[in-house]
């Protein structure tokens, strides 16, 4: 259905959960954050119809976010109801892939299309540096793991940032070269744990492109999506700038979300929800969905210094 602004919402993105087996220091301090408690969390049971009534109001898109999605037992149970709702196309999650070598041939059984891995350096300290816990082998095995899955395209998320991976930048693009992946840079968002080091640590697209110089722009393949493409010559891959800062998308934003909690969100960026946990009837579930997507605001005023969303990026999921 459409906003008051005329964008086309067909775009649903779900957070499952809030909690995460790696602390990226940008997201979450290393004693994580105040969880949510364990009956706030919306059950599958109580999602499903939730799904349902958001593609009878003409969602298409489903993205599975957390925190990790993967944490959280019975999602590959829970896509493969999903995936028998014939108005959906696209069924995708974003992951930070620790737990795909695991995962990935399950998800496709059940009917994902496609992930998102977040890997913001190709070196295997950093890696630990970045994430504090993770083990940088068990996300490329995961990746492999993908690839051999059959679950396509396979979108790499790198977030950006001075003095901890802008070395890498020039790395990033060669995978491209050998891999059908697609790298894209992310710019560094003001938000729970990142507020604090954004000042030192934010690049933008602009300089990165600028470091690439032999980068041929694509018809953007995604449509509405906020990533701008290109491609290396006689790559396998591309490579995509999501530019949230420098040049927000917010005019052709397809999206609201639902968090682990049961709270609409029509923007990333702004606090205002609409509690969905109450909704007992579909009807309920319509009314408040159709209420959220109304209310979406025309664009998010993070650059003018206005609020942020409270709630870290672990708990909305990207
Ligand atoms: P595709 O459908 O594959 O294009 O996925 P996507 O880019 O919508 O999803 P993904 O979870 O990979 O998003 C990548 C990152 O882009 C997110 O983690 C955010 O950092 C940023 N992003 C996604 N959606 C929005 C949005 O609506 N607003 C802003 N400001 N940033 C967003
Ligand atoms: N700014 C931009 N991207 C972020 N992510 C997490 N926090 C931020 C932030 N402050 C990214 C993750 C992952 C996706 C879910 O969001 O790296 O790719
Ligand atoms: Fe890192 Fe994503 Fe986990 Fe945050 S939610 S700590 S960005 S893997």
């Amino acid at each position: 259905m459409k906003d008051k602004w005329t964008r086309d919402i067909n775009y649903l993105r779900i957070s499952i959960t809030d909690r995460c087996n790696l602390r990226c220091f940008y997201c979450m301090p290393e004693e994580g954050i105040q969880k949510l408690n364990h009956d706030d969390i919306l059950t599958f049971e109580q999602l499903y119809p939730i799904v349902e009534v958001a593609v009878e109001l003409g969602i298409s898109k489903i993205r599975i976010t957390g925190g990790e999605p993967l944490v959280r037992k019975g999602i590959v149970n829970f896509i493969e109801k999903i995936s028998k709702l014939s108005g959906l196309k696209d069924i995708a999650m974003t992951t930070n892939g620790i737990l795909l070598e695991r995962y990935a041939q399950e998800l496709k059984e059940a009917g994902l299309h496609r992930l998102n891995i977040s890997l913001d350096t190709l070196k295997e300290d950093r890696y630990k540096m970045i994430t504090r816990w993770g083990e940088l082998n068990q996300v490329l095995r995961g990746i492999e793991a993908t690839e051999k899955a059959g679950l396509s395209p396979i979108k790499i998320n790198v977030v950006a940032m001075r003095g901890i991976n802008d070395d890498e930048i020039e790395d990033f693009a060669r995978l491209t070269k050998e891999k059908p992946y697609h790298v894209r840079f992310i710019e560094l968002m003001p938000m729970g744990e990142a507020e604090e080091i954004e000042g030192e640590r934010f690049i933008t697209n602009e300089e990165i492109l600028n470091r690439l110089p032999d980068l041929i722009p694509l018809i953007n393949e995604d449509g509405s999506g906020p990533a701008k493409y290109y491609k290396l010559p006689n790559s396998k891959g591309s490579i995509g700038f999501i530019s949230p800062m420098s040049n927000h998308f917010c005019k052709s934003c397809n999206r609201i979300r639902l968090t682990a909690d049961g709270k609409i969100k029509p923007c990333l960026h702004s606090n205002f929800e609409i509690d969905l946990k109450l909704a007992k009837t579909k009807e309920e579930i319509r009314n408040i969905l159709q209420k959220g997507i109304l209310l979406k605001p025309e664009r998010h005023y993070l650059k003018e210094g206005s609020e942020s969303s409270i709630r870290g990026m672990n708990q909305i999921g990207g």
